[in-house]
Formats: C-alpha cells, structure tokens, sequence
C-alpha cells in the first residue's frame, strides 16, 4: 500500500537492527485519516472472503481493526491482556510470549463475543515472530479464523513461516525485507 509505505519512510524510525517505531501514526499517536484508508484496503483485500467478525490484541491492533470493521460492517472484538493470574470465567485464554519485550501475556477473550459459527479476520499491527498471531490463533480455533490481515510484515523475522506452515491466508499492507542504514526496505 504506497501511502502506508511513504508514511513509514517519512516518519517510521529504525531502532538497532530490527525494530521500526511507528508511534506517531499508528500504536501511540494515531493517524484517523490513514486507519480509514488501511481499514478500506483491508475490506478490498478481503472481499472475497465471508467474514462476520474481527478480531485483534490490545492495544495497537486496536485502531486497525476497527477501521476495518467499518469498512467491513462487521464488530470489532479485542482479546484483552489479563494482568491478574485469576481470570473471569467462561473465557477463550492464550499465553503470548513477547520476543521484543521478552514478557508472557495472558490474553482473553469473553466467550459471548466468539462463537464457532463465526468466520474470523484477525487483524494485528505487526507480525513479526508471529506469536500474536499464534495466541489469536489458538483462541479461536473452534471459530473459523483462517484470514490474517497485519499492517506491517516484517518478512525477515519467522511469522510468515509459521502461519504459513498452518495453512493460514495473511495478506500485509506493507512488507519490510530489512532495513539498511537506518533506511527501510520494502519487498
Ligand atoms: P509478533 O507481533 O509477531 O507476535 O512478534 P513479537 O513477539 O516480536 O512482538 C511483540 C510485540 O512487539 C507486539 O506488540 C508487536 O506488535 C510488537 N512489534 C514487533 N515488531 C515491532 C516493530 O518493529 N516495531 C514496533 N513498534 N512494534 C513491534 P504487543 O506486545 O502486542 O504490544 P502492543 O503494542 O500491541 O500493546
């Protein structure tokens, strides 16, 4: 997608070899104008496919996800990362282990607001290693969640490997290949 590809090269910031800040448009300020054109790309993408719900983790998947749902006319439901050891009852839980921050996360999501009658798009803002992906995954396996959309792939780390070993469609509004120089390059 050029105008997420040039708004990375204008504002994305590399950090070491392998991390891209995006936080002044995408998971800490975001950009409304842009989510709307990424959530429209998402339901063009995904037009072929009979889709009832989305579903993301907290919080960066967040804004994506609802543009999408707009775009889509389908609910939004986000898993929720459970601080506390006791969780509620009649939950859908995943652990998710963080690479980039090196924590497990419990996530959860309340079984009113999946069912296994539902077609799932997942939608995150990274794939990376994969594991959120992988937690969303396993959450609704009874579900039908076999379509992936990520804002951004970056196709040097085992996320794509992995999904794709499962079998699982992932569509990405802009792959990275590496980055040089503190420069992005795109696939
Ligand atoms: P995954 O996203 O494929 O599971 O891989 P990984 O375990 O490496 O990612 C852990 C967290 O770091 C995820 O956020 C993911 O979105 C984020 N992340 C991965 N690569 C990058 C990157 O290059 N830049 C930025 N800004 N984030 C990256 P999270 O733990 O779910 O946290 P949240 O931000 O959604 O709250």
């Amino acid at each position: 997608m050029k105008i997420l590809e040039q708004r990375i090269k204008k504002d994305g910031r590399v950090l070491g070899k392998d991390v891209l800040k995006v936080d002044s448009f995408l998971n800490h300020q975001v950009d409304p104008e842009l989510m709307q054109a990424m959530g429209e790309e998402f339901a063009t993408i995904f037009s072929d496919e009979k889709i009832d719900k989305i579903v993301t983790v907290e919080s960066s998947g967040i804004a994506p996800a609802v543009f999408a749902g707009l775009a889509l006319h389908v609910p939004v439901v986000f898993a929720r990362k459970n601080k506390s050891l006791t969780l509620p009852e009649n939950v859908w839980t995943a652990d998710v282990y963080s690479f980039t921050k090196q924590t497990t996360n419990h996530i959860m999501i309340d079984h009113r607001f999946l069912s296994a009658a539902e077609n799932i798009l997942i939608i995150d803002d990274f794939l990376a290693n994969g594991q959120a992906v992988e937690g969303l995954l396993k959450i609704a396996n009874d579900a039908n969640a076999n379509v992936v959309g990520v804002v951004i792939e970056k196709t040097f780390q085992k996320g794509r490997q992995i999904l794709d070993e499962r079998g699982v469609r992932v569509e990405s509004l802009a792959r990275i290949k590496g980055f040089e120089n503190d420069e992005v390059i795109f696939l």
